[in-house]
């Protein structure tokens, strides 16, 4: 695997030609799959859930990235590893009991990611940082796909990777939201190994040639 990963997401896919979606993927090599479960409570906007995991499952062996904004995640685990995710990664503002909600995904086989909204700090998680296989930067407000980077959450990549090097975590460091050809670039410089894309990657014409294209920007070989 490269330092450089790609996690495509299918929300701004079409999901009348999810095969097709997901071949894309694969073929532009992209190194997981990104999947966003919303419950118009903890973010304005609904999309899915065990059921749709469980199909992305069946149209791939890449690992499966699954992105939680909702509140009380915890209810949704156990499904949600049956169905097949490799990861689940939940919002520190909707899990109180951030150690003992990450240590039950791993119970479940599953990497345990912790993701911080543009308005909280990255302090947030620097008791569980031993605990974390994975930290996700938003870098735009959750709900949908298609938004604007918020330029600020460039430093704030960077001070995660300084807070990861002070724990001695091991997390790897995901960026999520308006990453394109044009914000990519600095995330990596500010030391995000792992970048979401949907927009950027799903309105292109060839989604599976932008899917290298936004790799080479980083500017490492593969
Ligand atoms: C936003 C989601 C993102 C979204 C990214 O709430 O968490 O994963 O799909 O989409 P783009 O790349 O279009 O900002
Ligand atoms: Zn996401």
């Amino acid at each position: 695997m490269s330092a450089v990963r790609i996690a495509p997401s299918l929300l701004s896919a079409d999901w009348a030609r999810l095969p097709e979606a997901v071949a894309a993927c694969e073929a532009g090599g992209a190194d997981w799959i990104h999947l966003d479960v919303m419950d118009g409570l903890f973010v304005p906007n609904l999309t899915f859930g065990a059921k749709m995991i469980e199909t992305v499952r069946g149209l791939t062996a890449l690992p499966l990235d699954v992105h939680l904004m909702v509140v009380q995640p915890e209810k949704y685990f156990d499904s949600f590893a049956r169905a097949g995710a490799t990861g689940m990664t939940i919002h520190v503002e909707a899990a109180p009991h951030l150690d003992r909600q990450l240590n039950r995904i791993k119970e479940l086989g599953c990497a345990a990611g912790a993701v911080v909204n543009p308005g909280t700090p990255v302090e947030a998680v620097r008791e569980v940082a031993g605990v974390l296989d994975l930290l996700l930067i938003m870098s735009v407000n959750p709900g949908f796909g298609g938004q604007e980077f918020i330029p600020y959450a460039v430093d704030k990549i960077a001070r995660a990777r300084a807070l990861m090097r002070e724990t001695g975590s091991r997390a790897l460091l995901e960026v999520d939201g308006g990453i394109n050809r044009q914000t990519i670039a600095s995330c990596w410089q500010a030391g995000a190994d792992t970048f979401v894309a949907g927009n950027a990657i799903f309105s292109a014409a060839d989604p599976a040639h932008e899917i290298r294209a936004l790799r080479e920007r980083c500017g490492v070989p593969v």
